[in-house]
């Protein structure tokens, strides 16, 4: 008589189990959401942000993260020192920079390009020796590169570049993969800055005007990051993710 062994419990292996994620910009909003769903898959996790403080209650409330306190728009060569191997690198850091023209000046202008731009690429460069042939790095884009908003010229032109560097780079650096996403209207502490008190209102009135008829939520993008660090073969790929809100 054959004896079927019947296994109790879960043994499908976590879908990033031991893999270490960096998540730049993973102290807050959209990166805070995406280190908590790659923890929970299994991740070794390493966020990157400016402010220690926030960095350290990132860390706590998602059960223990590497800290590495660094600014995206002057990145240092050697702030990857600690890490061993980058299995996926995401880079979701960025303020808002909501100005008419007229009130900007050069230097403005270059801290948007620094930000966005040239700082996500030297940190990028300083990865190069970490990553390998499966790994992937994940920039982020935004509305604004398909459909400006009434202010704002220099971050359209800055996000609108991200989305050709992705093209680019998954060309130039293939095997690996490289990808963006780009959220629409995301309620996360980057709009309170934004919006202050009104937020409420002005996010209600804003989800009205959607197709999807409601705001995104940070683990909405999250899900899509995870998507495009998890699918072999998805590259040079830019994945809105922003309830319709290019259309309308
Ligand atoms: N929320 C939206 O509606 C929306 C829409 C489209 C695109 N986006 C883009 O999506 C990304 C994430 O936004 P979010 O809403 O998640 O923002 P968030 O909640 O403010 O989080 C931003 C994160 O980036 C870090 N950061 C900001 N500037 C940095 C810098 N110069 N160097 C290093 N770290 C920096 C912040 O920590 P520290 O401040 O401590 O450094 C924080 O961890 C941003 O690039 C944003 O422009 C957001």
């Amino acid at each position: 008589m054959q004896t079927k062994i019947i296994q109790a419990g879960n043994t499908q292996p976590q879908p990033f189990e031991g893999q270490n994620i960096v998540i730049i910009g993973g102290s807050s909003g959209i990166g805070l959401a995406t280190a908590r769903q790659v923890k929970d898959a299994g991740a070794n996790l390493f966020l990157v942000s400016r402010n220690p403080q926030r960095l350290r209650e990132a860390a706590e409330a998602i059960g223990g993260a590497v800290q590495i306190v660094s600014d995206i728009a002057a990145p240092q060569p050697a702030m990857f020192a600690e890490i061993e191997r980058i299995d996926h690198l995401l880079i979701t850091a960025g303020t808002v920079h909501l100005k008419s023209l007229k009130d900007q000046s050069e230097a403005d202008l270059l801290q948007v390009i620094s930000e966005r731009l040239i700082g996500p690429l030297l940190a990028i460069k300083a990865a190069l020796p970490l990553l390998h042939s499966a790994s992937s790095i994940t920039m982020t884009s935004g509305q604004f590169a398909s459909r400006p908003a009434a202010i704002g010229a220099v971050v359209a032109a800055a996000v609108a570049a991200v989305e050709s560097t992705v093209r680019a780079l998954a060309i130039e650096l293939s095997p690996m993969r490289v990808n963006a996403v780009s959220p629409g209207w995301v309620d996360t502490p980057l709009l309170d800055g934004l919006m202050g008190e009104s937020k409420r209102q002005v996010l209600e009135q804003t989800a009205s005007t959607l197709p999807s008829r409601s705001i995104g939520r940070p683990d909405d993008i999250a899900q899509a990051i995870l998507f495009l660090m998890a699918n072999r073969f998805v590259t040079g790929e830019v994945l809105h993710v922003d309830g319709g809100g290019r259309w309308v």
